[in-house]
C-alpha cells in the first residue's frame, strides 16, 4: 500500500488502492482543506515533491495551467501511483471529528417528494456517525465516479441514511436513482465529509438557506439544531428557493418540525407556471435578505445549493456585514 510522506515533518500515513491523498490524509486524522471532493473547488490543492500520482477526473475543474507547471495536483483526485511526498499548509479544522471511511450500504427504498424530489433512505455498514450537514460520496451502479449527496436525517435512526435529491434533467446518477432501482441493491458509500456542519457551539439563532437539492443538509442542521441542548431555545429560519411554486412545497414538512420555533419561508423566482402563489417571489438570496436584514449579523448562517445560488447568498451576507465566521457552506463550484 503506498505510503504518503509530509514534506513538512515526515509524518506518513497509508493509502489504499483507488484512494486519494485528500480522503487517505482525512481518514488518518491529517487536516488537508477541502470543500467539494470532486475537483471543483481547488481547496485541497497541493505540491507533489516526490513520487507520482494520477488525476482520478481527467480534466478537474480547478486544475489550472499554473498547477501544472508548478506540479501542484488536486488532492481529492489524485491517486498515488506509489510512495509520495507531497507539501501543503494543514489545517485544523478541516481534521474531521468523524474520520470517513469507505463503506457498503444497502438501498432500502425511495419516497417521492414531488414530481423530480425523492428522499432515499440506504442503510450503511459500520458506525453510521456523521455531523448534520455532512454529505457522502455515492457510487451508483453503472455510473462513472461517485455523486455527493448529504444526509437529510440524524445518525441515530438505526444506521440509515436518507438523502433527498433532486433529478437533474440528463443527469447519469439521478437518471438511475429514479429510475428502477430495486430495493436492496448495493451501493457503495465513502464518508462522511463536509466541513458545513452544525455548530452547537456557536450560541446564536440560525438562518438556513437552501435551493434544488441543498435541501437535504439543511433538513438535517434543523432537526440536529433542535435536538441539540446547547441550542436550546434558538429560533431556526429557513429559507427554501424553488422555481415553480411546486419546487418550493417540497420543504413544506420542515414547517412541522417545530411549530412556533423553526420558520419556514418558500420562495418562487418563476412563479408564473399556471399554479396559485400566495408567498415571497423572488430568489432566494433577496428574501432572505429583505425578512433579516441588518438581523442576520447576529445569526449563524447556513447555505447549500446551486452554484449561482450559493454564490449570490456570500455576496448578500457579505454586504450586511455577516462575520466569515458565522456562515457555513461547502463549495462545489
Ligand atoms: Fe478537491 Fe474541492 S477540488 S476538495
Amino acid at each position: 500500500m503506498p505510503l504518503i510522506r509530509l514534506a513538512a515533518d515526515d509524518r506518513t500515513f497509508p493509502c489504499e488502492a483507488g484512494d486519494t491523498v485528500l480522503r487517505a490524509a482525512l481518514r488518518s486524522g491529517v487536516g488537508m482543506s477541502y470543500s467539494c471532493n470532486t475537483g471543483a473547488c481547488g481547496n485541497c490543492r497541493f505540491e507533489l515533491v516526490d513520487g507520482e500520482v494520477e488525476h482520478l477526473r481527467a480534466d478537474p475543474p480547478a486544475w489550472t495551467d499554473k498547477d501544472r507547471a508548478r506540479n501542484r495536483y488536486l488532492g481529492c483526485q489524485a491517486a498515488p501511483r506509489g510512495d509520495c511526498t507531497v507539501k501543503f499548509r494543514e489545517d485544523p479544522a478541516a481534521v474531521p471529528k468523524i474520520a470517513p471511511r469507505r463503506r457498503r450500504g444497502a438501498l432500502l427504498g425511495r419516497t417521492d417528494l414531488s414530481r423530480d424530489f425523492a428522499e432515499f433512505a440506504i442503510r450503511v455498514d459500520g458506525d453510521p456517525a456523521f455531523l448534520p450537514g455532512q454529505y457522502a460520496l455515492v457510487s451508483v451502479p453503472g455510473v462513472e465516479g461517485p455523486r455527493v449527496y448529504s444526509m437529510c436525517n440524524l445518525p441515530g435512526e438505526d444506521g440509515v441514511w436518507r438523502f433527498q435529491i433532486r433529478h437533474v434533467p440528463g443527469g447519469a446518477a439521478t437518471g438511475v436513482l429514479f429510475g428502477d432501482l430495486a430495493a436492496g441493491t448495493d451501493l457503495l458509500l465513502d464518508g462522511p465529509y463536509g466541513l458545513a456542519h452544525l455548530r452547537p457551539e456557536a450560541p446564536r439563532d440560525l438562518v438556513l438557506i437552501a435551493g434544488g437539492s441543498g435541501l437535504s443538509p439543511m433538513a438535517s442542521i434543523a432537526r440536529g439544531a433542535l435536538a441539540e441542548p446547547a441550542l436550546a431555545g434558538r429560533s431556526i429560519h429557513v429559507f427554501f428557493g424553488g422555481r415553480s411554486p411546486a419546487d418550493a412545497r417540497v420543504a413544506g414538512f420542515l414547517a412541522d418540525l417545530a411549530p412556533g420555533r423553526l420558520r419556514l419561508v418558500t420562495a418562487v423566482s418563476d412563479p408564473d407556471h399556471g399554479e396559485e402563489w400566495s408567498g415571497p417571489t423572488g430568489f432566494v438570496h433577496e428574501v432572505v435578505d429583505a425578512e433579516m436584514g441588518d438581523g442576520l449579523r447576529d445569526h449563524e448562517v447556513y447555505f447549500a445549493g446551486p452554484p449561482a445560488m450559493a454564490v449570490a447568498v456570500q455576496k448578500a451576507m457579505h454586504a450586511r456585514g455577516v462575520p466569515q465566521a458565522q456562515i457555513h457552506f461547502d463549495e462545489f463550484y
